[in-house]
């Protein structure tokens, strides 16, 4: 009875901790959280004032006191203990209102890690959910996850290319029997791409925009190849020579040339993936194509680029941002299963 009653409150949990944005799946009950990696803190009490979509909305309008802050750079942790509240406060917020829930810990959680992470990097992601109350954690390699998520049997001998292209990085990764056999990360992905709309802008038309602002461009008329759609768009920004407010219009094409040469190296990455494949298992890719996940794979054009530049048939993932945290789901549903599949770090034992 109290063996049952503490199953049916202990629960399972996965955390895709991404540069953009924070998902948490509980198992038995799907996707419970999915906000923006951002905390707002008072930067003269370190208070954290706002945390997800609330601190979001703060970015690039506080007053001088407050800080709008992503505490992830890069797919890594960069302000662990920024992380390590925002994740307690989402963990407390998924647990719901319910008493019972509420005073039981996670026993065990599953979290995402990139492919090119060091040690230290990994070790971080595990004590950063440790210190936000899990007991048992399990690393799962994003690109893995990511092919979990489309429901594919990554457990066969048989090769699969992932790409999982987010806010902050860009993972390539060839899997077969589970695990990794070939992967490259890179440190571009939506965000660099964000900053070069940033940097098109104050270059070309002498106008400092901010970072949401590149953003909504990026989303409203970017695109990765001609389209022949020809949209346009008007943005507010400050006139760099004058210091005084101003609007321009834009055009599709001006924002393709700003991201373009980050999306190449997004696509010599994939390239320089399939040069080191194996070669019994790039007959399973000719067949499958190339998978793509992540928040930028919606970029327009994005998967004809890629496609035309590997020859390959490219598909992109349902619901491509959920991808990776429905992945965590599939594992944490039949966590026995998986368990030889994740990445336990070994613990060295305290001298005493
Ligand atoms: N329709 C769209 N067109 C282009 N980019 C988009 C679109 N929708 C979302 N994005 C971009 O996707 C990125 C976020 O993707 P995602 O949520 O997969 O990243 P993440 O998992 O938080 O980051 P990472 O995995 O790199 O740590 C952001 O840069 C966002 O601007
Ligand atoms: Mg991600």
């Amino acid at each position: 009875m109290i063996k049952n009653l503490g199953e049916k409150f202990s629960k399972s949990i996965g955390v895709d901790l991404g540069t953009s944005r924070t998902l948490i799946y509980i198992k038995g009950k799907g996707i419970v959280t999915n906000e923006p990696t951002v905390v707002a803190l008072n930067n003269k009490t370190n208070q954290i004032l706002a945390i997800g979509n609330e601190a979001e909305e703060m970015v690039g309008k506080t007053p001088s006191h407050i800080n709008a802050i992503k505490p992830l750079t890069n797919g890594v942790i960069s302000d662990f203990e920024v992380v390590e509240k925002m994740l307690r406060y989402f963990l407390d917020q998924a647990k719901g209102k319910n008493f019972f829930s509420r005073i039981l810990d996670w026993p065990r959680l599953v979290i995402g890690i990139p492919t090119g992470g060091t040690e230290v990097e990994k070790r971080a992601v595990e004590d950063v959910a440790r210190s936000a109350g899990a007991k048992e954690v399990y690393l799962v390699e994003e690109p893995v996850a990511a092919a979990l998520g489309d429901r594919l049997s990554i457990k066969e001998s048989k090769g699969i290319l992932v790409v999982d292209v987010g806010g902050g990085t860009t993972e390539v990764a060839v899997i077969s029997l589970g695990g990794i056999v070939v992967a490259k990360s890179l440190r571009v992905a939506g965000d660099k791409l964000n900053e070069d709309i940033i940097y098109y802008f104050k270059e070309r038309f002498k106008l400092a925009i901010g970072e949401k602002t590149a953003e909504e461009i990026k989303i409203f008329i970017g695109s990765a190849i001609d389209l022949g759609s020809n949209q346009e768009t008007k943005v507010r920004g400050r006139d760099l020579t004058r210091g005084l407010p101003k609007e321009i219009k834009v055009k599709e094409e001006e924002i393709r040339e700003a991201i373009t040469p980050s999306l190449m190296k997004i696509v010599d990455a994939i390239k320089g993936t399939i040069e080191i494949t194996p070669p019994e298992l790039l007959g399973d890719i000719m067949a499958s194509g190339v998978i793509l996940s992540g928040g930028t794979s919606l970029l327009r054009g994005f998967d004809k680029l890629v496609g035309d530049a590997v020859d390959l048939p490219v598909k992109i993932i349902e619901d491509p941002i959920t991808a990776v945290i429905r992945g965590m789901g599939v594992i944490l549903e039949d966590l026995d299963s998986w368990r030889d599949f994740l990445i336990t770090l070994s613990r060295e034992k305290p001298p005493f």
